[in-house]
């Protein structure tokens, strides 16, 4: 134990002398490490922390092998199973939560250190999930506010597991009676059955108001994201049979028009038409869907992998939006449009600019990005383009026909309160939703106990990358 240890470990925490030598003791540690940090030999890469992990099932092999050959890798093991823990996501989500209950929740377990949260920012998003043309009586009763109960001390992340909160102000589950008769297009019927419980015990986990907390992770993501200069941009391009016409810009230029936007489209002259259209469901009593697409922008190259199939950012995302309630289709760049068209109209051909080498891109240019940004599972410099298809609502005013659960009598659906269309919430919750599996995947390859650390990380990849 060297003399400062031995003063640290005999650290009285009442003695106001000995806090002033263990405040010093620890300003000249942090001093000594800040020093190596500047370093210029940290650009030579370290050994470990970007090296690839081998899995678990990489784990399993190495047994079966030692098993075979009788050898004894004992230490080898033990230091693969430690592997194992370090394998699993970085970043991880629980949300729990009832649509009529108190409160939704959202936990994210190994969110870094350092972020100065914006809470503000996270709110305006909730907003925005709760806006649109469309939408039913519920999102007048609801101001969904976020409070952040863990993990944050004078508004910057700890490292430790963060807390969302968006209290439900609708609470009012224990008065909620059982519904008989399932809805079709809702897990009802099959969750009652699988549950072998009731209709009202699925109907309120499988609810979208979910996605309240979700939206509230993927905000926090987005300050994450925004930290690497990257910025996520979701719209509405289709309402049923409407399509709209994509309106150029910049980034801030067409912010303002989908904000300005009663249905978040980028299309003014197709606006007019799609309240009509919504007006008209409303009073037949049916509902509807459409195509809402989200944009990453400024990705630096590498996120995900190609070497294991549950790496590729191409499919966690597919996984991810696809969890969405209502969520029928994802597609990726050109999606199901590339196999419409020959290999010489899909693929974007690659040329290099110098000017741009400082940019995430490197200097490396395509004239088009049908790829969406992803091949092979990793980002490849250019914008991440993810779309995807929101069947109509469920619930329907004029109901369809089932059964009462009882009786097993033909009756129409149950109706509760509901929307006729939610696509406008729904290009806002798909892109938080991709903001937050960018995030993960960002702090998959350059992750991740705090920001400065990732930033520096960041920075060294850039530096071999464009040196390679
Ligand atoms: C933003 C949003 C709002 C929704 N609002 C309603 C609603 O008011 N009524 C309804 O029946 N379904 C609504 N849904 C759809 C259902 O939650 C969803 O269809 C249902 O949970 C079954 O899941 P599945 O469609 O993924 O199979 C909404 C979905 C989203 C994304």
């Amino acid at each position: 134990m060297t003399r400062k240890s031995r003063r640290l470990a005999g650290h009285n925490r009442q003695n106001p002398q000995s806090r002033r030598r263990f405040r010093t003791v620890v300003r000249k540690r942090v001093k000594a490490r800040s020093i190596n940090a500047e370093d210029p030999a940290r650009l030579v890469p370290r050994p470990s922390p970007l090296a690839p992990r081998p899995s678990s099932l990489q784990a399993v092999l190495v047994r079966a092998h030692c098993i075979c050959y009788g050898e004894m890798h004992q230490k080898t093991v033990c230091n693969l199973k430690g592997y194992e823990r370090a394998n699993a996501t970085m970043l991880r989500l629980l949300t729990a939560g009832e649509s009529h209950g108190r409160t939704l929740l959202a936990v994210l377990d190994g969110f870094p250190a350092g972020l100065t949260i914006d809470t503000p920012r996270i709110d305006r998003e909730l907003e925005r999930r709760q806006g649109g043309y469309g939408r039913g009586g519920r999102q007048k009763l609801e101001t969904d506010t976020v409070e952040i109960l863990t993990g944050i001390w004078q508004g910057v992340t700890l490292g430790s597991p963060v807390t969302l909160a968006v209290a439900n102000r609708d609470y009012k589950l224990e008065r909620l009676k059982e519904v008989e008769r399932p809805r079709p297009g809702h897990g009802d019927l099959t969750g009652a059955i699988k549950y072998l419980g009731s209709i009202r015990g699925v109907l309120e986990r499988a609810s979208a108001r979910e996605t309240a907390v979700r939206v509230a992770a993927g905000a926090l993501a987005q300050q994450l994201l925004a930290q690497f200069g990257m910025n996520v941009f979701g719209y509405v391009v289709q309402l049923e049979q409407i399509a709209t016409q994509p309106q150029p810009g910049t980034l801030d230029e067409r912010r303002a028009v989908r904000d300005a936007s009663p249905m978040y489209t980028l299309d003014p002259a197709a606006d007019a038409a799609i309240v009509a259209r919504v007006d008209q469901a409303t009073e037949q009593g049916d509902t509807l869907g459409g195509i809402v697409e989200v944009e990453v922008h400024n990705p630096p190259f590498g996120l995900g992998s190609h070497a294991q199939w549950d790496r590729k950012l191409d499919g966690l995302l597919a996984q991810a939006v696809m969890s969405i309630q209502a969520i029928k289709g994802v597609e990726i760049g050109l999606g199901f449009e590339a196999a419409r068209r020959p290999g010489s109209q899909v693929h974007d051909e690659i040329a290099y600019d110098p000017a741009q080498a400082n940019q995430p891109g490197l200097g490396y240019t395509r004239r088009t990005n049908n790829a969406g940004g992803l091949e092979a599972g990793m980002t490849n410099g250019q914008p991440i383009v993810v779309r995807a298809a929101m069947k109509p609502i469920s619930t329907l005013r004029r109901p369809l026909a089932s059964i009462n659960l009882a009786t097993k009598q033909a009756e129409t659906a149950a109706y509760e309160r509901s929307d006729v269309c939610a696509l406008a919430a729904c290009s806002a919750i798909v892109e938080n939703v991709v903001a937050f599996s960018v995030a993960q995947a960002l702090i998959e390859k350059f992750g991740g106990d705090s920001l400065t650390e990732m930033r520096d990380r960041y920075e060294q990849f850039q530096v071999l990358a464009r040196n390679r």
